[in-house]
């Protein structure tokens, strides 16, 4: 059922936090300003929320400052900073289900996958809070009689930008490494999706994190965003979203010289070859580019499927393509969302129009879904694609697949890698050696052999090329937070 809403949505109720969360405390914006925040399957809006001026957010770098420098987080030994994050992660499972109804409300993702979503933030947070007492230095060998060692210490401020697709699991990718080195937080959520960030912060709270060590602003990137990659008690800015807003943060934060991180988009190549497991591999080919309408950095959305059963994988693809329950995301039967604003909603049907006008050829979908006031995208299949074309090389974020045929695969790969963005790759296929061939000489920070979108929190993630600089999750993520000492002792 793609071009009637499965159910309607539900009314949009919310009776949470909306101010802005500074030392601890709860307070409106110096200017009093707020802004709207909408549920993306009706366009109602479920709450104001406090804007953060540039002098919030220099409250927030003093508390946060204030915390490392004189509160008990900057003396705090190692094992009980991991002791918090524990007890984060504690409640975060008692409310795990509020938490992932909050999100769906606010963000568009279904059910199901804000669920599954919840248990990748308690895993995250679980996962650094035992690295907390783990993070050691060296003694090094140095010549002449002197005893040399490393000691790892926090970065300082670190700010935090974070986008709207996964917005707690985006959180608790960035402050599980952040307070596992003892770093304090300055972090802003993306404007569609404000909710679930401030009831973190409750939950941080009441986990018991000392006054500044974690503190939330939220407001438009352009203001609160850019108040914070140019403050100069910031030390570093981590930050999760679109490329060209990378470029703009880095020349931004040229003039304090901040440390940054990056994790931007990507046009993964999912590679398909004719000695693949079909059924698998079509199922996987679907899930690729449709978890959560396409709205994944990782997306599979450069499908390359080698000709000899291209017609047949599209035709499989386009069946399954034509059933997906679009919907209410709160309906438990709901396999896909709205997306989560007009804006994006315009973005993706400008594309799937200039993918038309270039001659590719629309298998299904290529509509928006419902009544009229969701922003619902019915699962769109280009069949026919060209290298060239923008729905082959531009990041669309949407339920939307470029299907690009290769009978040679030294000719595919080339093509594959034609890119700016190198974040992810996919090959489909019996074959190891084939497999780790591609596994080799793809450019991506992670490939998938016969499987998609595995991500556990415990493995480097990130970019090659314009899809990022450094690396999140698993051990990489700490030398991103930590700053490295060397002390030298005179030994007489
Ligand atoms: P965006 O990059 O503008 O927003 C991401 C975050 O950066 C938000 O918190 C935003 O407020 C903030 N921001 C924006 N401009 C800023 C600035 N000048 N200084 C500091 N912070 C700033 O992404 P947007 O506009 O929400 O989405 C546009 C496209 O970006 C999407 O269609 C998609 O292609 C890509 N994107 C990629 C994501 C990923 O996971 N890699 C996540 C979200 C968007
Ligand atoms: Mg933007």
């Amino acid at each position: 059922m793609t071009a009637t809403l499965a159910t309607p949505p539900t009314a949009t109720k919310f009776a949470g936090k909306t101010k802005l969360f500074i030392n601890n405390e709860w307070c409106d914006a110096s200017d009093g300003g707020t802004f709207e925040t909408y549920n993306p399957a009706n366009g109602e809006v479920i709450a104001k929320v406090a804007h953060a001026t540039k002098q919030d957010v220099d409250s927030a770098v003093k508390a946060a400052r204030k915390a490392l420098d004189k509160g008990p987080w900057g003396r705090m030994d190692a094992a009980d900073r991991g002791k918090l994050m524990f007890k984060l992660a504690d409640l975060l499972e008692t409310h795990s289900e509020e938490l992932a109804r909050l999100e769906s409300l606010n963000c568009g993702k279904t059910i199901t996958d804000s669920r599954g979503d919840l248990g990748g933030v308690i895993n995250c947070i679980r996962y650094y809070a035992g690295w907390a007492d783990k993070i050691e230095g060296k003694t090094v060998p140095v010549r002449g009689n002197f005893l040399s060692y490393t000691l790892r210490q926090p970065v300082g401020v670190v700010g935090q930008i974070i986008p709207w697709n996964f917005p707690l699991l985006m959180a608790a990718w960035k402050w599980g490494p952040a307070l596992a080195c003892g770093n304090a937080i300055v972090m802003k959520a993306a404007e569609q999706t404000p909710l679930t960030a401030l009831r973190l912060c409750e939950l941080a709270q009441e986990a018991g994190f000392p006054a500044g060590v974690i503190n939330m602003l939220n407001g438009m990137g352009e203001t609160t965003g850019d108040a914070m990659v140019t403050h100069p008690g910031i030390d570093k800015i981590a930050f999760t979203g679109h490329v060209d807003t990378a470029k703009i943060i880095t020349k931004r934060a040229a003039d304090t010289l901040k440390r940054t991180t990056f994790e931007l988009g990507g046009k993964s190549p999912n590679v398909v070859f004719a000695d693949c497991d079909m059924e698998q591999a079509v199922a996987g080919a679907f899930h690729a580019i449709y978890f959560h309408g396409g709205q994944c950095c990782t997306a599979g959305s450069r499908l390359f499927v080698e000709e000899k059963i291209r017609e047949e994988f599209v035709s499989r693809l386009a069946d399954r393509a034509r059933q997906r329950r679009v919907g209410n995301q709160l309906d438990e039967k709901t396999e896909q969302g709205p997306q989560v604003s007009q804006e994006q909603l315009d973005k993706i049907l400008g594309y799937v129009d200039q993918g038309q006008k270039q001659g590719a050829k629309l298998v299904c979908g290529g509509k928006r879904a419902g009544d009229g006031k969701g922003y619902f995208v019915e699962p769109t299949i280009f069949d026919n694609v060209k290298d060239n074309m923008s729905i082959a090389t531009d990041e669309i974020f949407g339920p939307v697949v470029s299907v690009l045929s290769f009978k040679d695969a030294e000719d595919m790969i080339e093509r594959a890698n034609n890119t700016t963005y190198g974040l992810a790759a996919a090959i489909w296929t019996k074959n190891i050696d084939k497999a780790h061939w591609y596994a080799k000489n793809v450019k991506a920070g992670t490939v998938w052999v016969n499987c998609y979108h595995i991500v556990d929190t415990t493995t480097p993630f990130g970019g090659f090329k314009m899809s990022g600089q450094g690396r999140e999750n698993g051990e990489a993520a700490l030398d991103h937070y930590t700053e490295t000492k060397t002390v030298t002792v005179a030994l007489s």
